[in-house]
Parts: C-alpha cells; structure tokens; sequence
C-alpha cells in the first residue's frame, strides 16, 4: 500500500451518495449547475487483493461493468492516480437517478465514486482535485463540462467560471425557490445531445445569454426567484436539443401558462424543469408538464422539490470513525 491509503487501513469498505442536478439550468450552457434534493447514487467501495478496479454491481442491466466504461469506476480510478495509491478496488453502484435521464446521473455516479474512494485513501484529496478527477470520467463518456459534478459534490447551486484551471463558485440559493422536474420516458445520451449543439452562434444570442447568465447570479444573491425564473430563457442549446425532445415545446408551454417562472431543459435532456415560488402552483405545474407529455404520447413522471444542499456525502455506518456524523466527502 501506497503512504496515502495508510492513514485508513482501519477502514474496510466506505459507501458515499451524491444527488442529481439540473445542468446548464437554462442559458448558462455548462457554466450554472444545481444539486436537486431527492434521488441520488451510492457508490460502494472497498479493498481488493488484486490490483485495478473490479465492478461487482453496475446498478443497472443497461450499465457497463467493464471499469474503463463506467463513470464511477473512471472516477475512483482517477482519484488512484492523483493520489499515487496502487491498491486494487470493487465497486457497488446503485442507481437512484435515471439513465440518460437529463439529471445529472452520471456525474452522480462519479461524484459519490471519487468520494468513496477518497475517503477510503483517508481524504487525499482536496475539492479541485476531486472535480478533476470526475471531469476525467464525464470526460470519457459523456463530455468535458462540470456544472453538474460541481453542483452534484458541493451541493446548492455552482457557476463554473473555468475548467482550465478548475474554479467553481457555490452561488446563494434563493430561500423561496421550488423546483419541478418533468422526466418523459425517453433516455437521450449527452454526447448526442452535445452533437445538436452549434459550433458558432450570433452575437445577438451571445448578448442575449450574457444578459440572462448575469441576472440568474443576481437573482441568487437577492433571492428574487421570479427574475431567476425569467432569465431562464436559453436561445443556444434548448433551440437547438427541442427537436430531439417529442413533448417538450408543448410541456414548456403548458408550465409557463400553470404560473411558472421559467421553464428549459435540463442538462442535455430529455427532462424538463421549472422554477416557480408557490407550493400550489408547483403541483399545477408538475400536473399540466405531464399532460403534455402524455398528449405527445410519453408518459412522464413529476417531482416538486428544492435544491440539495448538502452535495456528496459519506455513509456514516462504513465511516472509519464511528462517532463521526455524515460528513462531506471533499477536505
Ligand atoms: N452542460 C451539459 C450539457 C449537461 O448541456 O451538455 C449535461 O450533462
């Protein structure tokens, strides 16, 4: 074993969870990510005698278990190599967010895998090269872009000002901001979804989007969840990625006319969210978006929710120290 993973020989096994997310949220392409409280992935890892990683569960039929293909996997791999650590490892995924869902699944995955890993190494390291380690595995399968890891790690809601180098900034979460996800049945992989985006774009849009980006942070620092709301108004990726989305144009129309501040995709699709302020008006929302879906022949599951706070955890029942409560994964 490596000088890293002796501080926690005494650990044996450590399961982390991370939340699903909302990426882009609207006009920030890449840039904006919020963690959604609810659903989350769990990664399991512990010790193996034979070197590389073994996945014992994929959490899911339609997930690889070869290790070089899946995102947490790539992840604890990553966070290996950062830390010069050798040791072989098996991982157990299960999957609380859906496949190719639009809801920052597998950058969940990734994120509860470095996690786990990290903690088992006995935190090595540090939030950036934790992001950096699952920018790797998104990088692999799904693109190089951080706002859902971001969001997914630190919890509340992150602006991604770079990649190179790596810097995050974790943005005030309006107290008053309800939000509701609309999951049609269909899966959309994002590196599809990427394909649909344009190379260049006008400098209308770019103005357009400027002027959006910086009144969504405003809004986070004010709280005035009506002007979020209505900055998210996206004319680069959601133009483009609608017509790979049966329902969606029709599910937007019908949120806006149900009272909700603003509607987009979320992350590459095919979910769909909303922003809105009011409880009753969330369930009008949630009720009128699956309407549409079902009128354009999906069917379409809802949930009214909130931001996640909280990001990665560590379980607590495998942490090496007992009496310790839950506690955030990166130092
Ligand atoms: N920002 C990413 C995209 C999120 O829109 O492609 C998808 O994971």
């Amino acid at each position: 074993m490596t000088q890293a993973t002796k501080a926690n020989e005494s650990a044996r096994r450590i399961t982390a969870s991370a939340p699903g997310g909302i990426g882009n949220i609207g006009p920030a392409l890449d840039v904006l990510g919020c963690a959604v409280a609810g659903a989350r992935d769990e990664i399991t890892i512990a010790w193996r005698d034979e070197p590389g990683i073994e996945v014992a569960d994929a959490g899911h039929p339609d997930l690889p278990r070869d290790a070089a293909r899946h995102t947490a996997a790539l992840a604890a791999a990553a966070v290996m190599r950062r830390a010069g650590a050798k040791h072989g490892l098996t991982l157990w995924c299960r999957k609380g967010l859906p496949l190719s869902g639009g809801q920052g699944g597998s950058a969940a995955s990734a994120v509860a895998g470095a996690v786990a890993t990290n903690a088992l190494l006995g935190n090595p390291l540090g939030t950036e090269a934790l992001l950096a380690s699952c920018l790797d595995a998104e990088s692999a399968v799904a693109g190089r872009h951080l706002d859902n890891i971001a969001a997914s790690l630190l919890g509340g809601i992150v602006l991604v000002r770079t990649l190179d180098p790596i810097e995050v900034v974790r943005l005030p979460v309006p107290a008053g901001l309800i939000l509701v996800l609309a999951q049609p049945a269909q899966r959309l992989l994002t590196v599809v979804a990427r394909r649909a985006l344009p190379e260049q774009v006008s400098r209308a849009d770019v103005v357009h989007q400027i002027g959006n980006v910086g009144a969504m942070v405003a809004a986070c620092y004010t709280g005035d969840v009506a002007l979020f709301g209505r900055a998210i108004d996206d004319r680069i990726a959601e133009p483009a990625r609608a017509p790979l989305l049966p329902g969606f144009v029709a599910a937007k129309r019908a949120a806006l006319d149900a009272g909700a501040y603003g509607v987009s995709i979320s992350g590459a699709g095919p979910s769909a969210f909303a922003v809105v302020s009011d409880d009753l008006i969330a369930h009008a929302v949630a009720t009128a978006m699956r309407a549409a879906y079902l009128a354009a022949g999906l069917e379409c599951t809802t949930r009214v929710t909130r931001v996640d706070s909280d990001g990665a955890l560590v379980n607590q029942d495998n942490f090496p120290h007992p009496g310790e409560a839950s506690s955030r994964g990166a130092k």
